[in-house]
């Protein structure tokens, strides 16, 4: 069962360069997904366009259900506590605070964060600020979560244990996710599929198949592979 079908996607910014040109795919229910390429070739779009904050040029997108989205950079306000940052898509958008206030308690006790409801995210570690910015995305009722490399700001011990508690998390969440990393290691950990950007407009990935039990040297074949596709690309940058 699909939770998105994207089909014949055209995107052009302002300035006509195309990015997305006749693509499409799709993702399955409970599917974790990564989406890996060089800078620029159009990851961070894709989830734009999927969010609904870039306006498609032509071509169709069904979703089952809303989407949830956690941009590229971290965006905690300083000034509120981590409660009212959790708060806040619920609070632009008019919601039941009450009932809100509910889910993000529960969800900060599910995560181990509750004793941080009050506290500001300058007292919390990289680490804990991006849990929180992921809560803060599972407020959203969203089927599918719209990840974009959500680690990328860590250190390597913390963003390892993060990623072993997002692999966990998934297998309870009922979710499907969309997850955009430079990190080719940390997409075949956490992934079912990995698409490559192969080339600049985008019209169709190549697709990997991650299977769940591999060799070392399986995996170590499967990561030349994929770096090689992604090396395969000629970006506007170099053209
Ligand atoms: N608002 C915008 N207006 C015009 N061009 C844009 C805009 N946002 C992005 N671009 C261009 O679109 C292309 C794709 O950008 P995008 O942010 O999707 O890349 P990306 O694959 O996410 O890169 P990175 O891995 O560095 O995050 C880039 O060439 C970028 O310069
Ligand atoms: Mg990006």
């Amino acid at each position: 069962m699909k939770v998105l079908e994207v089909k014949n996607l055209h995107f052009y910014y302002d300035n006509n360069k195309p990015i997305l040109n006749d693509l499409s795919f799709n993702v399955k229910k409970r599917e974790f997904v990564s989406i890996v390429g060089g800078s620029g070739c159009g990851k961070s779009t894709i989830i734009k366009v999927l969010a609904g904050i870039e306006k498609i040029t032509q071509g169709d997108i069904k979703v089952d259900n809303s989407v949830s989205y956690m941009p590229q950079s971290d965006t905690l306000f300083p000034w509120r506590t981590i409660l009212d940052n959790i708060l806040l898509p619920i609070e632009i958008k008019k919601g039941d605070l009450k009932k809100g206030k509910e889910k993000a308690l529960s969800l900060l006790e599910r995560f181990n964060l509750i004793d941080y409801w009050k506290s500001y995210p300058k007292e919390l570690s990289g680490g804990m600020k991006q849990r929180i910015s992921f809560i803060r995305t599972l407020m959203n009722e969203g089927e599918l979560l719209l990840l974009d490399e959500p680690f990328s700001a860590l250190d390597a011990i913390t963003r390892e244990d993060l990623q072993n508690w997002l692999l966990n998390s998934f297998s309870t969440l009922e979710k499907s996710i969309i997850f955009i990393t430079h990190d080719i290691d940390e997409a075949i950990f956490l992934s079912n599929r990995i698409l490559v950007c192969t080339k600049s407009p985008i019209s169709n990935f190549k697709e990997f198949l991650i299977p769940k039990n591999m060799d070392s040297q399986y995996r170590l074949q499967l990561k030349k592979d994929i770096v090689s596709a992604i090396k395969g690309v000629n970006f506007y940058e170099e053209n």
